[in-house]
């Protein structure tokens, strides 16, 4: 079973979508949320992952449903959060999760590549949170958490990812100030360097690069999913009634680096916090011979 840090039935009663749920993070948080009592949506465009995760939440008894849909087609995303209002009634959580980019230097991508980039990390989280604001939480309140990245200050070679995160973060801002009056929060979680299947996701000439980020975060390693799926799910639990327009950094001091001055070898470094218990280790990072 997941080993949450929070108390068991916390999300009993609960219905909460989470984008990008058939792998990495949003798999993660799925797995959380579901072990603490939530029927979680599992949104995507591939059934078969979802089909997987699904398989996997079902077997520790958990309460999952999965949902094709591509969150750029604002029909699509209309009708997904109609039907899904329809068979459940109230969605009390939207964990805006699905994202997706390559790398490329800036002068490099294309208008098409610009545009794909903006229209999943930025365009389907808002299409996402409005229709859920028009179609429930207008009316019985809730909570959205919109997954972001460690762009503070500059993302070379993602900068289409760097500008969308920073719009969301924007967007966070303004929806929280908007939504308020509905009794819905609007927070963001900005993920450092997650070992994570996405991970295995870039070419193989990154893999160098890969395996030296640790060098460039004060805690001197990677995050596991556990430790984002954590602040998601406090974020949309009620111990954080009184948290709106916020983005919770996790990513073990990143941003904070001064460039020129020396990073001193970690002597008692907090011990990495794995509460799930399905996760892998991504490719990239493993030790031949694993
Ligand atoms: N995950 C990555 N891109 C997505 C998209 N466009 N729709 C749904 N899930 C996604």
């Amino acid at each position: 079973m997941y080993r949450s840090i929070f108390k068991s039935g916390l999300f009993d009663g609960k219905t909460v979508i989470v984008t990008g749920g058939g792998s990495g993070i949003g798999r993660c948080v799925a797995h959380e949320l579901s072990a603490l009592g939530a029927l979680v949506l599992i949104v995507g465009r591939t059934q078969s992952k979802l089909d997987a995760v699904a398989a996997e939440i079902d077997a520790v008894g958990g309460k999952v449903q999965t949902y094709v849909c591509n969150i750029r087609d604002e029909d699509a995303v209309q009708n997904l959060i109609a039907s899904i209002v329809s068979e459940h009634g109230s969605i009390h959580g939207l964990v805006n999760n699905a994202g997706g980019q390559f790398p490329s230097p800036l002068k490099q991508i294309s208008l098409k590549g610009w545009e794909a980039v903006l229209q999943t990390n930025l365009t389907g989280g808002f299409l996402m949170a409005r229709e859920c604001l028009n179609q429930t939480m207008q009316r019985g309140g809730g909570a959205i958490v919109n997954i972001v990245a460690d762009m503070w200050g500059s993302m070379p070679g993602m900068g289409h990812s760097g500008a969308a995160r920073a719009g969301m973060v924007s967007f966070t801002e303004t929806a929280a100030f908007e939504w308020a009056q509905y009794g819905v929060r609007v927070n963001a979680v900005a993920p450092g360097y997650v070992a994570s299947s996405g991970m295995d996701a870039y070419p193989p000439t990154m893999a160098e690069a890969i395996r030296a980020f640790p060098r460039t975060v004060p805690l001197q390693r990677f995050a596991t999913e556990a430790e984002i799926s954590a602040p998601v799910v406090f974020l949309l639990s009620e111990a954080a009634s009184f948290i709106t327009g916020a983005t919770l950094r996790v990513d073990g001091g990143r941003p904070n680096v001064r460039g020129g001055y020396p990073m001193e070898a970690a002597q008692n470094p907090p011990a990495a916090f794995d509460g799930f218990h399905l996760a892998s280790t991504p490719k990239v990072l493993q030790q031949e011979g694993d």
